[in-house]
């Protein structure tokens, strides 16, 4: 099977999450099983050479948002082939979905349009490029293309659509349909229409052969209404076709034993005394003070609600209060209300609590490295890629029991012995309260004072495997399942 995988980000290349850490690294462990692929992304600013050698392999006429050229190379750091959409009218801007004030750029529609058009076009055949059988797209921004593939007839050409977060659809007036290229009949409740909007998400479930995402408990949850953003309903219809598959980590890129980022500072499980230097540069790198007895607490995350920050911006001021020798390493950026809470709650405490408001790829590796917890609160986590990052780096994830985290940190929880923490990689805590959040942390403070006990915890964390292997397997398997079954019924 030849897949082309169509995505809005993808690794060194553009990136504003974890959307772009997973296509890069499920892509590559595809490519190295074997499986022939082409990963396709609009050419934002700066992508093209970042690409190195291009060669224009095809000029697209009449897409949505205008006529586009298609290049294609080869990325230097994942070796991944790309496929890239270039319209400097749609893509070369300052930010990739959002402008330098942090709004969604008012054209998202027809940019991600064009993207799933272009797909299609070459599922239909362009010369001088390889012509797929699937066509694997994430997220809204590939949302159109398992309905595109149908309107054109394709029916010899697969799709898969895998969600990474259900919290974005891609949500437009239906009056804008026509202008996207979206036939008449496909404009319905029964397929892109969603509460009278047009919806690019419900289109791609609705369209697609199968449906993944990217962990078991968030498949269960997206099927009920707390976590089905509205399309529980259609998630539940589809159920025989909806395939858990987990992420994996890139253990090349996030290993601290190897680690670029953390110059001659590298630390493995076996030995950790570079581990605590790479705390003290953390220190100063974020104005903490430089001690070795605090237990140094990080926050690394888009700063949203998703991610929990405000109950943070609320449970923090107490915990500091309560433990002198807690400190608070904050990274991110998000919501501008949820940034100068944080930034001022800094100011509070300085000296014991930072915050760095802005997007910075080596400053996470360096995070991980320095810190003993990383609290990683979320209300819904697809899968959370950070809190698998930060137990490779030794430092134990505080986490919500919702979606990947539930599936991925093992904790026997509060009531059990504290011995029994010895089989834990961190801690859990149940819904979004401060309480609830605050228990956790008294809980890790207490772990805290049982060093044997914490070295344990360490060694089970870093040493885990969250590899890609068995994701592959899943997806070499579906891939082969699609490959062999029949025509497309039109559902
Ligand atoms: P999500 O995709 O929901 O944001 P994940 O935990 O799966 O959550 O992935 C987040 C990715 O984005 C990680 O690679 C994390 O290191 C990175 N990240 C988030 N915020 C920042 C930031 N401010 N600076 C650097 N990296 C960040
Ligand atoms: C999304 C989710 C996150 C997941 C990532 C990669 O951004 O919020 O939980 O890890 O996609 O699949």
């Amino acid at each position: 099977t030849r897949t082309l995988i169509v995505a809005g980000e993808a690794f060194p290349l553009a990136k504003t999450g974890g959307l772009g850490d997973a296509i890069t690294g499920m892509a590559r462990a595809l490519a190295q099983a074997g499986m022939p692929l082409t990963v396709m992304l609009p050419a934002y600013r700066g992508v093209r050479a970042r690409l190195g050698r291009v060669r224009v392999v095809a000029s697209l006429h009449n897409l949505p948002g205008g006529d586009a050229r298609l290049l294609a190379g080869r990325c230097p750091q994942s070796g991944l082939d790309f496929l890239l959409l270039e319209n400097d009218a749609l893509y070369d801007r300052p930010g990739i979905y959002l402008d330098e004030q942090g709004r969604e750029y008012a054209d998202s529609a027809l940019r991600y349009a064009a993207l799933a058009h272009a797909a299609v076009r070459v599922a239909g055949g362009l010369p001088g490029i390889l012509r797929p059988d699937l066509l694997h797209a994430h997220d809204w921004h590939a949302g159109l293309v398992p309905l595109l593939l149908r309107a054109h007839g394709l029916r010899d050409t697969r799709s898969i659509m895998t969600i990474h977060n259900l919290a974005f659809q891609g949500r437009f007036p239906m009056a804008v349909a026509a202008t996207l290229g979206i036939p008449e009949r496909y404009r319905g409740d029964d397929c892109a229409a969603a509460g009278g909007q047009l919806n690019f998400l419900k289109a791609g479930i609705r369209c697609a052969d199968r449906v993944t995402t990217v962990s078991h408990t968030y498949a269960r949850e997206i099927m009920t209404p707390a976590f089905g953003c509205g399309l529980e309903d259609l998630l539940r219809r589809r159920a025989q076709d909806l395939l858990p598959i987990p992420n994996g980590i890139d253990t090349m890129l996030w290993n601290p034993a190897r680690d670029p980022h953390l110059g001659t500072l590298r630390f493995s499980f076996r030995d950790l005394s570079n581990k605590s230097r790479c705390k003290a540069v953390l220190q100063r790198e974020f104005g903490l003070r430089v001690e070795r007895g605090t237990t140094l607490m990080a926050m690394g995350s888009r700063l949203t609600e998703q991610k929990m920050a405000d109950v943070a911006v609320q449970t923090l001021p107490e915990a500091l209060e309560r433990y002198p020798d807690l400190q608070v390493a904050i990274l991110g950026q998000g919501d501008h209300r949820l940034e100068h809470d944080l930034q001022a709650l800094a100011q509070r405490y300085p000296g014991r609590c930072a915050a760095h408001i802005g997007y910075d790829e080596p400053a996470a590796h360096r995070l991980h490295a320095g810190a003993d917890i990383l609290l990683h609160a979320s209300r819904f986590e697809p899968f959370g890629l950070t809190p698998l990052y930060a137990m490779r780096y030794g430092a134990l994830p505080i986490g919500s029991r919702v979606g990947g985290m539930a599936d991925t940190i093992e904790d026997p929880g509060p009531a059990a012995p504290l011995s029994a923490m010895a089989s834990a990689n961190g801690l859990l805590f149940d819904g979004d309260s401060s309480d609830a959040m605050g228990g956790a942390i008294a809980r890790a403070m207490l772990l805290r004072e049982h060093a044997m006990l914490w070295r344990t915890m360490q060694g089970n964390a870093m040493r885990a495997d969250f590899g890609w292997r068995s994701a592959i397997g899943l997806y070499a398997r579906l891939y082969r399942s699609l490959a062999v079954a029949g025509t497309r019924d039109v559902a």
